[in-house]
């Protein structure tokens, strides 16, 4: 499907060595030419660490997606009865948001604008990056992953050796993964191998 005009909504969380990734995805949706609306969780919009501060990040995304972020739950809460997106992606999504959507807690912006959009019966996909995946949070990405109208970008463990709980979603694939997901269908494999490192 083509992703040209869509409205793609992209919520970050804070999971910042995925940043950088995330702005490659960014750029690559401004030359499909959708229309992306960023939003921010309380982390992001808050923590300065060694992958840079949000004012970096904020700057970024403007000028990748012409527009603000959303960084409050009343910014997010209109995606609701508006309806606006056509799609919605947590990208990254760390384990805390996870977590936390898994089990209807609603206190940041980007769990706002999920479950805003989900009561419209509209898409929601998870690019998860976490280093309890396959530990604490494993029973919640296992319950995103049986629950109606959400979607996984496809994930691997990225380090085994080092971080053998530790799960990242190739975040190259997010583009065919929204394209599937828009006609409510998962992208398969849903899990995928990182070469070794
Ligand atoms: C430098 C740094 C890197 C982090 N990386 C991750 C990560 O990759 N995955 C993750 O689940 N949490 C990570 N965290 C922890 C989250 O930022 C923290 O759980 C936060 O409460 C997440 O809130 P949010 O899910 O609302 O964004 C990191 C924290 C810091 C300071």
């Amino acid at each position: 499907m083509d992703l040209k005009d869509k409205k793609i909504g992209i919520a970050l969380t804070g999971s910042f060595c995925t940043y950088e990734k995330v702005f490659i995805e960014l750029q690559k949706l401004a030359d499909a030419r959708a229309e992306v609306y960023p939003i921010l969780s309380d982390a992001s919009r808050t923590i300065t660490s060694r992958f840079g501060s949000p004012e970096q990040y904020i700057e970024k995304i403007r000028e990748l997606t012409g527009k603000d972020p959303i960084t409050c739950i009343e910014g997010a809460e209109p995606i609701g009865p508006k309806g606006f997106l056509d799609i919605l992606v947590i990208l990254p999504c760390t384990g805390n948001t996870a977590a936390k959507l898994a089990n209807g807690i609603t206190d940041t912006p980007v769990l706002m604008a999920a479950k805003a959009h989900l009561r419209n019966n509209k898409p929601l996909v998870i690019s998860i990056s976490t280093n309890d995946g396959l530990g604490m949070n494993l029973k919640n990405i296992g319950l995103l992953c049986n629950s109606k109208n959400i979607y996984f970008v496809p994930f691997g463990q990225d380090n085994y050796e080092k971080k053998p709980n530790s799960l990242v979603a190739h975040t190259a694939l997010l583009i065919p993964t929204l394209e599937m997901a828009l006609e409510h269908r998962q992208y398969q494999p849903i899990l995928k191998d990182y070469e070794r490192l």
